[in-house]
């Protein structure tokens, strides 16, 4: 098979590269190596910047995102027992949307099956080759048959743990990571949300967050050490935990009910520089990963892929390559900032295990500096509705 772009991965990244090349009328395939199903299975965080509402718009793939989705103005913090309310909208102009990362890739499936562009689903032993040269190429087995893939590009999105980053040259990349000490143990559950805004926790007891899919379905996490199991938490104990760690108002009003989804996920920062590698281009997870705290995944992962694709139509388009030529610093000044806005957060609203007293009553400060004073506010609320494009 011969194509222009081939796109490893099938999440938000793949997706979206493959839907807005295609609207472009560049050549795309995607291999991934699960089943639809599967990818659709995974929940991930659902906050929306404005650029990514931007881009899915013009990826032709909005209209359900903007009968669903609920667009947010603000968000609360809670510590010491009381809320605030920081007003992103009138800090900054904009707003964030929430809607859910599956409905997302649902939607971006849905247009790429009514576009009739080829996605292999069930790929197995994707390898990369000659991507240093001018005719790169994808292998990959299905049903016991070797195929190939020729093309001019590939694009490689496919997740923090896929074979793109690993088949860059050994000693080509430079790696910065930190794990944090705990994870965020998240349930789903077919509850009205406690508050009409996300509220973002800081407690004694370790962070919390109040999220939600939909009016009739929430999302909530509490922070726990690394080392706990999903088994050991019942429904019931989530729900203690979960309001203990709110102030007496929320606490009051928490629906419960059965989880329809329980699971811990690490927190962990890391970049990998540069993002290209002769004709293999990195973008979203497959190149950085945020802690969620600011919900900046999904949305950096929208930006990479915008950047790319323009890159990819200048040169196709106008046989221009300065855009892929700069396609990673621009991507990575970004992401840096993302970055640094992540762990900010992650840092003051987390309890860390290690930390000595002089270190929480410095977290404390912050946050009622932070939230007595409008200029933090506003450096907050820009980071939080989406830094410039
Ligand atoms: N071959 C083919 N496909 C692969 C391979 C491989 N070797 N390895 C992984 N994949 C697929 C995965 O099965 C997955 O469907 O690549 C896809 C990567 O998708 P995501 O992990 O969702 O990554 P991305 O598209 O970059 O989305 C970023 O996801 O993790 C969140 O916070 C993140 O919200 C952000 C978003
Ligand atoms: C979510 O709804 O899953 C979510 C929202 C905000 C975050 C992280 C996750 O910061």
């Amino acid at each position: 098979m011969r194509t222009q772009v081939a796109i490893i991965g099938a999440g938000p990244a793949g997706l979206l590269l493959g839907q807005l090349l295609s609207r472009a009328g560049i050549d795309n395939v995607i291999v991934e190596q699960r089943s639809p199903e599967y990818v659709l299975g995974r929940i991930r965080a659902g906050i929306l910047e404005s650029v990514t509402v931007d881009a899915l718009e013009r990826a032709g793939v909005a209209a359900r995102l903007h009968d669903e989705g609920l667009p947010h103005e603000g968000i609360e913090l809670s510590f010491n027992g009381q809320r605030h309310r920081i007003d992103v909208h009138a800090l900054t102009g904009r707003r964030v949307t929430v809607y859910g990362q599956t409905e997302v890739t649902r939607d971006l499936m849905a247009a790429r099956q009514a576009g009739g562009i080829p996605t292999i689903y069930g790929a197995e032993d994707v390898s990369l080759h000659d991507f240093d040269g001018t005719r790169p190429l994808v292998r990959y087995r299905k049903d016991g048959i070797t195929h190939e893939i020729q093309c001019d590009y590939i694009a490689g999105c496919d997740g923090f743990h896929g074979v793109s980053r690993q088949s860059a040259p050994a000693g080509s990349t430079k790696l910065f990571e930190r794990v944090y000490p705990f994870g965020w143990l998240g349930i789903l559950s077919d509850t009205p949300p406690v508050s009409e805004e996300l509220i973002y926790a800081g407690h004694e007891r370790g962070f919390a967050l109040c999220s939600m899919r939909s009016r009739t379905r929430s999302r909530y996490y509490v922070q726990v050490p690394s080392s706990e199991r999903v088994e050991d938490w019942s429904d019931e104990r989530f729900w203690d935990e979960l309001r203990s760690r709110l102030d007496t108002q929320a606490a009051e009003s928490l629906v419960t009910g059965p989880s329809i989804e329980k699971s811990i996920a690490p927190l962990r920062s890391f970049v990998c520089e540069p993002m290209r590698f002769g004709s293999l281009f990195l973008a979203g997870d497959a190149a950085h990963i945020v802690p969620p705290t600011g919900a900046k995944g999904l949305n950096l992962a929208a930006s990479d892929v915008l950047y790319l694709a323009d890159a990819l139509i200048e040169r196709y388009q106008k046989n221009d390559p300065r855009e892929l030529d700069s396609y990673s610093e621009k991507c990575l000044r970004r992401i840096w900032k993302a970055e640094r806005f992540s762990w900010w957060m992650t840092s003051l609203l987390h309890r860390f295990p290690d930390a000595d007293a002089f270190s929480v009553r410095i977290q404390q400060a912050e946050l009622g500096y932070l939230v007595g004073s409008e200029a933090a506010c506003r450096a907050l609320a820009e980071n939080y509705v989406g830094l410039p494009y």
